[in-house]
């Protein structure tokens, strides 16, 4: 088990909860979807087979906006189960609609924090693969404290992780990119698909998410990072 500090006594935060305006689309999936979709927040360990219906490898996407990304990849790859975890409501909804709309049967979402989901809820070695796209940046000196990339984060994923399972992030903050090869070179637990120091030369599966778009539209490049859990397989 990760010894990273136990959910009570974590005052610091990757997230600022801004509730913003719920759409009546949005509510009403929130209301109604996610008695179907939706997987409440608790201490207890989930079982996927049982969530999910069927024995399948499981991605958990953190922070995933809304949506519109996670989406996109479940439908494309429906051999995986996908697990998003978002604190943001509208996000949820927002999801749970599109989850609804195309019938995608193996998305599950949960809303709350993610770092508390992780130590509360996913099972060790449990995990396919973690993603991490375009995290808030914290881009201001004092506020680095609360980016979710630290060392404490990163042991806790690979916790998570099968053993060649993958952590995917990007971003389009080159600090924060920096911030995160450092963080994951000094990380045993995994090995750099690209090779030690480098960036990822691609995305992966990953599609284009809505902050990358907004990102770009502001002149920011955009670093990808591909981890795989050592071990055995
Ligand atoms: C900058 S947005 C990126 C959204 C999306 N991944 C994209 O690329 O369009 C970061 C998202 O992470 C969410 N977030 C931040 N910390 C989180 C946490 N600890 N658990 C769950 N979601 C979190 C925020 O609510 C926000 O929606």
């Amino acid at each position: 088990m990760s010894d990273a500090t136990p959910a009570h006594h974590r005052a610091i935060r990757s997230f600022v909860r801004r509730e913003g305006r719920l759409t009546e689309a949005q509510r009403r999936a929130l209301d109604e979807l996610q008695a179907r979709w939706g997987v409440p927040f608790s201490e207890r360990t989930l079982a996927f087979a049982a969530l999910f219906g069927r024995e399948a490898p499981v991605v958990m996407e953190i922070g995933f906006g809304n949506g519109e990304s996670l989406a996109e990849m479940a439908a494309a790859d429906p051999e995986r189960n996908y697990l998003g975890v978002e604190v943001h409501r509208p996000g949820v909804g927002r999801l749970l609609n599109l989850v609804e709309q195309q019938g995608l049967r193996n998305v599950r979402v949960i809303c709350h924090d993610a770092v508390e989901v992780l130590r509360g809820q996913i099972p060790d070695a449990s995990l396919a693969g973690v993603q991490l796209y375009f995290p808030d940046p914290w881009p201001k000196k004092r506020h680095h404290k609360r980016r979710i990339v630290q060392p404490a984060w990163v042991e806790l994923v690979a916790d998570k992780l099968k053993a060649g399972g993958e952590l995917h992030m990007a971003t389009d903050w080159e600090s924060y990119a920096q911030h995160m090869l450092e963080v994951l070179e000094a990380c045993p637990a995994f090995e750099n698909t690209a090779g030690p120091g480098n960036y990822s030369p691609h995305r992966g599966r990953r599609p284009q998410t809505k902050f990358e778009r907004r990102g770009l539209r502001k002149g920011h490049g955009v670093w990808d990072l591909i981890y795989r859990k050592r071990g055995d397989t």
